[in-house]
């Protein structure tokens, strides 16, 4: 018996040895034809390309989640201040996404009460922005209770119009020192 032979006997069982059916070989040199000849048809005649499928999904995620505005200010005040649009849409903002530390009216929960006179880090719109978008880390925190995240995020623009609502329910956060 060679060291080939694959029909050995073990335990008293004997492998069999039958060929793979003509259909499934078959099956097999078709699939090898198709493959080549899809590569072939995909690679130089179908004018479906990857570019251009991602250029459309690239627009539609755009479309979905559109990229965070900027609003320019040349002074460091709010150029939204008063802006009426502005403070309903900043309001839903901060409904969102400060609320949760603030309080839904912005009195204070974890965050500082953002209504009343007192503010720990400067009430003028430069420093009110600068703060928001950088957050505050655990080096600046004065309050003890806990650290607020940067929202630089948001982009100028979403943190301009949550300023604008706050402003407007708080005359003490002032344009600029005087
Ligand atoms: C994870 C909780 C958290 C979130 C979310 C958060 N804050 Fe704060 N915020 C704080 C804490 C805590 C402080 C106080 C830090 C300290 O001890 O100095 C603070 C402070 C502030 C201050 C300074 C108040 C002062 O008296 O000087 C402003 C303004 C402010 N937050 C605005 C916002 C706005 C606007 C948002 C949403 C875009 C926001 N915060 C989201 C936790 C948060």
């Amino acid at each position: 018996m060679s060291s080939q032979d694959h029909n050995k006997e073990f335990d008293g069982i004997r492998q069999g040895d039958n060929p793979i059916p003509p259909r499934w070989k078959l099956f097999f040199l078709i699939s090898i034809v198709f493959a080549i000849g899809y590569a072939v048809y995909f690679h130089n005649f179908s004018d479906w390309k990857m570019e251009d499928r991602f250029a459309i999904e690239a627009k539609e995620h755009d479309a979905k989640f559109p990229k965070a505005k900027e609003v320019a200010s040349t002074d460091g005040s709010n150029p939204l201040r008063g802006n009426a649009d502005a403070i309903a849409q900043g309001k839903a903002t901060f409904g969102g996404i400060c609320a949760a530390c603030h309080g839904p009216e912005a009195k204070g929960v974890i965050g500082p009460d953002l209504t009343d006179k007192v503010w720990i880090h400067g009430n003028t719109d430069s420093e009110v922005f600068a703060l928001i978008n950088a957050g505050i880390g655990p080096e600046k925190a004065k309050l003890k209770k806990g650290i607020m995240p940067p929202h630089n995020y948001l982009g100028s623009e979403k943190i301009y119009q949550v300023m604008a609502w706050l402003a407007s329910n708080n005359p003490t956060l002032i344009q600029s020192k005087k």
